[in-house]
């Protein structure tokens, strides 16, 4: 046998092309990895055996080499195991969901309600938000200096008045739309318009916020009645509420409509009883709720819109979105202004 004696040089270069094998490693399961270095039959293992072809002079400083070669290899192979756990992916795992956004609950609602009306006829109507006082009051039988304009708390905007159509304003409800679709239509019934809307009022408070949405219904035709307008009362209360709510109208007064009504639904929670188990509703209180106006249209408006009120009638409704929707939901919220927040855990519950 020769005897063929290894320097230590290179055994140092050994050393370092496995510690270069390691760092370059395709390899990536920490288990094979340790077999394949640090096993029984491993690359260590089998780089110390040379130590014996190494000179005796030369293999205490050899062992010392092939120590700290060990210590590396293991602090390597200790981190790479460490990584791994971290990045360990399970495959067969089921995955989290990204978080997945929705409509607005106000945009909820328009959608639901343009989808009701659009059911028995009615077509939706834009018309705009900034708006003349004619089409917000005036032509509305509420000529300038009428006190019952008060109660819309009216934002004007800051411009010279015109002659005919008045100040600008910034739309109080969405009756602005009635005379504009009687004009838009050249007066020639019939109409069924469902207008909505963002509003704007001087109010700000746990129950208002300076901007909100109206809907508004206008029917004009020969011979529509106030049976009429209950009759789509009543089926929007079932469409939106549920099938057993109810509609109840009260003697009421606007300018625009003669007569004129208040518009209640029965509670869908207590069915209209105001009992739940013997206890008054606590939602309730009466087993209705108000939520709006409605009327036939006043003549003086169907003239304003160039419609002949001794051919024509015409009954119209309107009011608030966020009320309506938030009476849906059964929702007692304590201040309105969540709903045009920024609070998202309010609006993840949606
Ligand atoms: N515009 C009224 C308001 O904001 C609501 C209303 C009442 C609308 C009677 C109508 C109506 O169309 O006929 O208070």
């Amino acid at each position: 046998m020769v005897y063929m004696e290894i320097s230590l040089t290179s055994l140092e270069q050994a050393i370092q092309t496995l510690e270069q094998q390691l760092d370059h490693e395709t390899e990536l399961d920490p288990q094979k990895l340790n077999t394949k270095y640090l096993g029984k039959r491993g690359l260590f293992n089998e780089l110390s055996k040379q130590i014996k072809d190494i000179s005796p002079k030369d293999r205490k400083q050899a062992g010392k080499l092939l120590n700290a070669l060990k210590n590396s290899l293991q602090t390597k192979l200790g981190n790479l195991q460490l990584h791994k756990a971290e990045d360990w992916v399970d495959l067969t795992f089921p995955g989290t969901l990204p978080p997945q956004g929705h409509l607005h609950p106000v945009s909820q609602a328009i959608e639901e309600i343009s989808e009701i009306f659009k059911k028995i006829g009615f077509t939706r109507a834009r018309y705009p938000e900034v708006d003349w006082d004619y089409y917000a009051f005036g032509s509305l039988n509420m000529p300038p200096d009428h006190p019952a304009r008060d109660e819309w708390e009216t934002f004007f905007v800051d411009l010279p008045a015109d002659k005919k159509m008045g100040k600008i304003v910034l739309t109080p409800h969405t009756s602005n739309g009635q005379v504009r679709e009687m004009e838009r239509l050249k007066g020639k019934p019939p109409i069924r318009m469902i207008n909505i809307a963002r509003c704007y009022r001087r109010q700000q408070d746990v129950t208002h916020t300076q901007m909100f949405h109206q809907f508004e219904g206008l029917v004009v035709d020969q011979g529509i009645n106030i049976q009429h307008l209950k009759g789509t009362l009543d089926y929007f209360a079932k469409e939106f509420y549920g099938p057993g709510t109810k509609s109840r109208i009260r003697p009421f007064h606007f300018q625009f409509t003669e007569p004129s009504f208040e518009v209640d639904f029965s509670c869908h929670l207590c069915h209209g009883t105001g009992l739940i188990g013997g206890e008054k509703c606590s939602f309730c209180k009466s087993g209705w709720h108000e939520v709006g106006g409605a009327g036939m249209v006043h003549p003086n408006v169907l003239k304003a819109g160039g419609i002949d009120p001794n051919k024509y009638t015409g009954f119209a409704f309107g009011w608030g979105v966020e009320r309506t929707y938030t009476l849906k939901e059964g929702l007692n919220i304590d201040d309105i202004r969540l709903l045009y927040s920024e609070e998202m855990r309010f609006f993840e519950q949606f």
